[in-house]
């Protein structure tokens, strides 16, 4: 069954147009119906979002990118081997055993991480939150959310990441994006790989090398977008309170993961709708934040074979930074934000501007 979107809503952008919070509360019992403007099918009713990243009848969209790379890359004679390379060692972008062996890897880089991250964690938040102190006005994002992001990031990849660095590395997943774009983020990609492994030396393998690249692309946007979504939502919602009086969730309230894709490999029905092989399916994560059930909204790391290598971690930063908020006895007023504009994959605040006060 395909049932054309009758909504006015454009399904490229709705993860951060304004309208997403109500579409969200209305439409959790809808069934999943096909979108003519992405050519996949809209998920966004969170059981079925929960049940289709579990299941093992589809493929990450991402599984694509190095053969959508390879192919234009032969087409139009442009070099892309930056990507490829990347894509080579991001679990996302890989398949069946190549799939296991990559994840593997990382799972083991990171448990050796674990250590050093664990005990640098307090230091970091007290370091970069240390601006929600003291009186006065702060830009969240760039004063203390990317910070503390690249902090983290620098730990695990061995070597200082500065923001423009990798502030664009995630691009290489948007499908949607100029052709100047993709020189630009493959550049970069190749820039940051000559870091990484100039940094290692020339001992270092291809794997040691691209193990850190696949992090510093899966962990930066997702990291970032979901702390901004998450304080943003939190300080809208108590604009005019004490810091210490905010009732902060045990897990971040917003992501800044909105959407994944996959690929039927397998035929399968939820409801009256039937997913043939090759169909692709758009997985709204955002719908989990509105969902009636308190145990649907903890999955915004994923589930099944691609569930978050970076989820321990990631909410050993939440729970640091939201004791030290919770010990701040200041005041605060939201003042304005802006949203990171031209991008159909993360959803990021562009600034958060707050004023700290007795
Ligand atoms: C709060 C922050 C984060 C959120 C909300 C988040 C969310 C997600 C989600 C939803 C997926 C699955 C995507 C899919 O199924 O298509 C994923 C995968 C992944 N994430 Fe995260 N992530 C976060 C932070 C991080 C960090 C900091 C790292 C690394 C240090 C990381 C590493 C990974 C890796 C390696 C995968 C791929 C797993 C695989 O394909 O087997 N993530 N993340």
């Amino acid at each position: 069954m395909r049932a054309q979107a009758e909504s006015p809503i454009n399904f490229l952008t709705l993860h951060r147009d304004a309208v997403r919070h109500r579409y969200y509360v209305e439409n959790q019992d809808r069934d999943p119906f096909y979108d003519s403007t992405c050519g996949a099918w809209i998920i966004g009713n969170p059981a079925h979002c929960k049940q289709i990243i579990a299941s093992s009848d589809v493929r990450p969209g991402t599984s694509d990118c190095a053969a959508d790379y390879l192919t234009l890359s032969e087409r139009l004679g442009i070099d892309f081997s930056p990507l490829l390379f990347a894509f080579g060692h991001i679990p996302l972008c890989l398949h069946a055993e190549a799939h296991q062996r990559s994840r593997r890897q990382l799972s083991e880089f990171l448990a050796e991480r674990k250590a050093e991250l664990t005990a640098r964690i307090p230091s970091i938040i007290a370091q970069r939150f240390e601006v929600m102190r003291h009186e006065g006005r702060v830009e969240l994002m760039s004063e203390a959310v990317v910070p503390m992001a690249l902090d983290v990031l620098s730990i695990i990849s061995d070597f200082g990441v500065s923001a423009a660095q990798c502030e664009n590395v995630s691009v290489a997943f948007d499908k949607l994006i100029g052709m100047s774009k993709r020189r630009r983020v493959s550049a970069d990609l190749s820039k940051l790989t000559d870091l990484i492994a100039a940094r290692l030396g020339p001992e270092a393998s291809d794997t040691d090398v691209g193990s850190r690249l696949a992090l510093l692309v899966l962990g930066r946007d997702p990291l970032v977008g979901t702390f901004g979504e998450s304080l943003h939502h939190i300080f809208k919602a108590n604009s005019g309170s004490c810091l210490s009086d905010i009732d902060y969730p045990d897990l971040p309230p917003q992501t800044g993961v909105p959407v994944v894709e996959r690929i039927v490999t397998r035929p399968f029905r939820i409801g009256e709708c039937q997913f043939a092989e090759g169909d692709r399916l758009r997985v709204h994560l955002q719908s989990f934040a509105y969902a009636a059930d308190a145990r649907i909204r903890s999955n915004f790391f994923g589930g099944g074979a691609h569930t978050c290598l970076g989820r321990p971690l990631s909410m050993d930063l939440w729970r640091a930074m939201t004791t030290l908020l919770s010990n701040s006895p200041l005041r605060i007023t939201l003042l304005s934000s802006s949203r990171r504009e031209s991008d159909y994959v993360f959803t990021c605040p562009q600034s958060i501007t707050v004023e700290l006060g007795r």
